[in-house]
């Protein structure tokens, strides 16, 4: 990807400054407690850059899909605790985001100290975009830093708008997003065979982007729940796996434009299905009975799929193969990670889930780039414009 005129955080000056650093700290919970810190500790680079210079931080993130509502479940203390640890600093969360509030904080920030604003998108400003929520969000610093790469494709208030408010030289990209475009820019010019495999449960999420992605892939391996859909759009039985109907007719769009193209698209060819999520009446079979749900991928289509990427020279990994949170149905999913890590081409994970299942696996130090987005990297291979970074240009044309 082309960065010029982009700013990076070390072209930026920081010292004495307020600093505005929307990173993305929407990790996976489990009640009250953070399962995964992948996307904290990637954010630590940029954080630590700031107080080591001397700017005074700021930090600001969204944590789940609230819907413009305050949720007690998704507050931001339960990061905030997680960050202190990891930093030995104090993090402060106000529970208001308030201009006299902040700025009155701030003034008051000792060195060691630190402010997460509380959860962006108990604002329904955030996810709108909106100009006032976003104009109130600048007035809090003097600088801005984008280091969200997790939500770099959302035209949100704190990700997009906000820049408009800072003058040339006081905004720009944080050492994360920098790191992610430099990795994720291999995949445009991709050595050959190009795999990806695609996991996750949502066709609908990813339609756009498996089309897209038969512009740049020679090989599309497809599990998880989603692979029910298509199984179902073939005439292929599914029990009562996961099905989305309303996507029927995409899917088979999709199957129609991969052979149009002559792309190889594979889907699994044994499945382990059960009476329930709990596992009860686990089977592994070719053909899903009625009655029974699919999970995982079978070992069939373990063996198949760990065959075509070991052959492979680049791999984009983004979704789970099935339920994998669940010890019955996570053999899947690990075992393609442990293919993935163990190929010789060149590999990218991306996305929360798959992230999540790399580092449980304990491989992340074995795949050459585990990236913190899922529709942000997504879209990234796919050669998108992220509005997250496209707007750290100098004089973007920015809506409205
Ligand atoms: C993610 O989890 O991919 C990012 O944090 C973006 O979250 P969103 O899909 O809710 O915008």
């Amino acid at each position: 990807m082309d960065t010029t005129g982009i700013l990076f955080l070390n072209d930026i000056e920081v010292d004495e400054k307020v600093v505005f650093v929307r990173v993305d700290f929407n990790v996976p919970l489990d009640g009250d407690k953070v399962t995964d810190d992948t996307r904290i500790d990637a954010a630590l680079p940029t954080i630590k850059n700031i107080m080591d210079r001397g700017g005074k931080l700021i930090l600001a993130s969204h944590l789940g899909r609230p819907k413009g509502k305050k949720n007690k479940h998704l507050k931001m203390e339960i990061v905030a605790q997680r960050l202190a640890e990891k930093l030995e600093a104090e993090v402060i969360v106000p529970e208001e985001i308030e201009e006299g509030i902040i700025k009155t904080l701030v003034d008051g920030l000792k060195p060691g100290q630190i402010i997460l604003l509380e959860n962006l998108r108990f604002n329904p400003g955030e996810k709108a975009g909106d100009l006032d929520f976003s104009k109130l969000l600048a007035s809090l610093a003097d600088v801005y830093i984008n280091d969200a790469f997790g939500v770099a494709h959302r035209k949100h208030a704190s990700v997009y708008q906000i820049i408009r408010h800072f003058r040339r030289g006081s905004f720009g990209a944080g050492l994360l997003i920098e790191k992610e475009i430099h990795e994720l820019s291999r995949l445009a010019k991709p050595n050959r065979p190009f795999v990806a495999v695609m996991g996750g449960s949502k066709v609908s999420d990813k339609i756009a982007t498996i089309k897209a992605l038969f512009e740049r892939v020679d090989t599309l391996l497809i599990g998880g729940a989603m692979a029910y859909t298509f199984l179902k759009a073939q005439d292929l039985p599914v029990g009562e796996s996961m099905v989305e109907d309303e996507q029927l007719e995409v899917a088979n769009e999709v199957l129609k434009y991969a052979r149009n193209k002559r792309k190889n698209v594979y889907f699994p060819v044994d499945h382990i299905v059960a009476d329930n999520m709990d596992g009860d009446g686990l089977e592994t079979v070719d053909v899903i009975p009625a009655g029974k749900a699919a999970f995982d991928i079978g070992p069939k289509t373990v063996e198949k799929y760990s065959e075509i990427i070991a052959g492979a020279k680049s791999i984009f990994w983004n979704g789970p193969l099935g339920v994998f949170e669940k010890d019955a149905f996570s053999n899947g999913t690990f075992k393609i990670a442990e293919a993935i890590a163990s190929a010789d081409g060149f590999t990218v994970v991306g996305g929360g889930d798959s992230a999540a299942a790399v580092a449980q696996a304990g491989i992340d130090e074995r795949i050459d780039h585990v990236s913190t987005g899922g529709g942000a990297s997504m879209q990234f291979v796919e050669g998108k414009l992220l509005p997250g970074i496209e707007a750290l240009r100098p004089n973007h044309p920015f809506d409205k």
